[in-house]
């Protein structure tokens, strides 16, 4: 069987601080032989060096979540650029909008997404984008950046099937993860069946986001082979195959050797 690659997860968070070690320490035998740690604000990014530094089946992504970008200043960016030349970085992220919590404001939230995005250029490392309740201005500031050149994952994919073809144009991927197996998660799955499995990668965002039937617990790399499941059943292929093209699209993402 065909291991498993979870493409986002925050394994810094408080919420692993009890059993960490040993959660992690169990990964491989479990099956998930890599996993991207993804940065959110500078403090995060310092925890997600740390963790690649012990693990080496961990691989890091540098950057500052939208939310968190009313810390940002240019000595910050100058800093992520000296992380991003970590031999064990993969991606600049998450960045992003995100005007569900509306903070700070957009016009801030916007200036240093694209910024990060100029960094993403400047260090050749592809994006992961983290987009919610922005579908429109993170699709025109992507396209106005010409974020096809640097390439990506749209992570915890949220919008419409009509939304993923300006993502797929660019060539870009889409990270999902335990909210395909909600019930009513209706315009995802209708998305997911329009998307091809090639553009796909698997990605937990743990500690949040448990599939069925774990949802509302907490959330970690060992529950996606309930995705694996539901992706297969909504493309009507086997799980094996599911398995192997989600590892191949994530070494893919990520410019990363077998
Ligand atoms: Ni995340």
């Amino acid at each position: 069987m065909t291991a498993i690659f979870d493409t986002h997860a925050h394994y810094d968070d408080e919420a692993f601080d009890r059993d960490r070690e040993e959660l992690l320490c169990s990964l491989p035998k479990q099956g998930i032989a890599r996993v991207v740690n993804v940065g959110a604000s500078l403090d995060s990014c310092k925890r997600t060096i740390e963790l690649m530094d012990r693990y080496d089946y961990i691989y890091g992504a540098i950057g500052i979540h939208p939310s968190d970008t009313a810390e940002l200043t240019e000595a910050g960016v100058e800093w992520l650029r000296q992380q991003c030349g970590h031999e064990k970085c993969v991606a600049v992220g998450e960045i992003g909008l995100d005007y569900y919590w509306d903070e700070p404001e957009r016009k801030i939230q916007k200036n240093w997404f694209v910024r990060q995005l100029d960094l993403a250029r400047q260090v050749k490392k592809p994006v992961i984008i983290h987009s919610r309740e922005a579908a429109k201005d993170t699709a025109d500031i992507l396209t106005a950046e010409h974020a096809g050149e640097i390439g990506g994952v749209i992570h915890c994919y949220s919008y419409t099937k009509e939304s993923a073809k300006v993502y797929l144009d660019m060539d870009f991927y889409f990270g999902i993860g335990g909210v395909l197996t909600f019930k009513n998660a209706k315009k995802l799955k209708e998305a997911v069946e329009y998307i091809p499995l090639d553009h796909i990668v698997l990605e937990t965002d743990c500690p949040y986001l448990a599939p069925e039937p774990n949802r509302g617990k907490r959330n970690s790399s060992l529950n996606l082979p309930y995705v694996v499941s539901a992706l297969a059943e909504l493309k009507g292929l086997d799980e094996e195959e599911v398995r192997r093209v989600t590892w191949d699209n994530a070494l893919k993402l990520y410019r990363m050797e077998a």
